[in-house]
């Protein structure tokens, strides 16, 4: 079976003329439709560096990286480029969203740059079910300064799945949100996990967030060196 994402002995050194850091090494790994995975480990173990080698927002040292059965790194950044913006969406602990455009505007992002005609009536109608989605129709027309934390997260997750992505990848998604807020975002992702079948690799240093999911790797000095499944779900 292919996986939705698969690396193939992956490397990633860090080299200047006075330091070698070996971010990744050797890292394999399948991940198939519909899993819920978390990544862990102690800061510095490369968990960032992976999440980026396997979007092909960084280029791997050695290795291959397959998403949907596409090797990312046989073709150029133009490949690379459509793969993300076609198959992946993206969640960042810092947001990301783009200040200067309503929520609205924000989420309608990934859908005008994967559309030959922006700006067309279903863009915007697709855009305000992602939002309605995520609880926050009525704040579509605000900007990202005038959302709690919890919100402008939410309106992140609305433009990671609204061009209906095979896989997102989350990088401490929760880590710059109070508990309360945190569960809730969590509990977001669980469901569209669960309801849209969308596969997740999600970067955490929090227990609660990796319980909830299917599967945890556990990763320490750039290798993978648990992969475990999570037998009983907690719901
Ligand atoms: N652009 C870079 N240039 C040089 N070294 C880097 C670069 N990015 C990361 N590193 C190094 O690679 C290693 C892994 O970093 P990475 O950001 O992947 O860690 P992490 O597990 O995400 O940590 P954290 O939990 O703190 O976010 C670290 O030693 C880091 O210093
Ligand atoms: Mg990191």
């Amino acid at each position: 079976m292919v996986g939705v994402l698969e690396a193939k002995g992956i490397w990633k050194v860090y080299e200047t003329a006075a330091t070698r850091v070996e971010a990744l090494r050797d890292v394999s790994v399948k991940i198939n439709k519909g899993e819920m995975v978390a990544v862990m480990g102690p800061s510095g173990c490369g968990k960032t560096t992976l999440l980026n080698c396997l979007s092909g927002l960084d280029e791997v040292s050695v290795g291959e990286v397959f998403v949907e059965g596409i090797s990312i790194f046989e073709g150029d950044d133009m490949l690379r480029t459509k793969v993300r913006r076609e198959q992946l969406g993206f969640i960042f602990q810092s947001f990301n969203l783009i200040p200067v455009l309503s929520a609205l505007e924000n989420v309608e992002m990934p859908l005008q740059l994967n559309s030959a005609e922006p700006n067309s009536k279903s863009i915007r109608e697709k855009a305000l079910e992602a939002l309605d989605k995520v609880g926050l129709k009525e704040w579509a027309s605000h900007r990202p300064a005038e959302l709690s934390g919890g919100q402008q997260q939410r309106v992140t997750i609305a433009r990671a799945y609204v061009h209906e992505p095979g896989l997102l990848l989350a990088d401490e998604p929760t880590g710059n949100l109070d508990t309360e807020t945190g569960t809730k975002i969590l509990d977001l992702l669980v469901q569209l996990n669960k309801e849209l079948n969308i596969t997740m690799l999600i970067v955490t240093h929090d227990k609660a967030v990796s319980k909830r999911c299917s599967r945890v790797l556990e990763m320490r000095d750039g290798r993978i060196y648990r992969d475990s499944y999570n037998s009983v779900e907690e719901e």
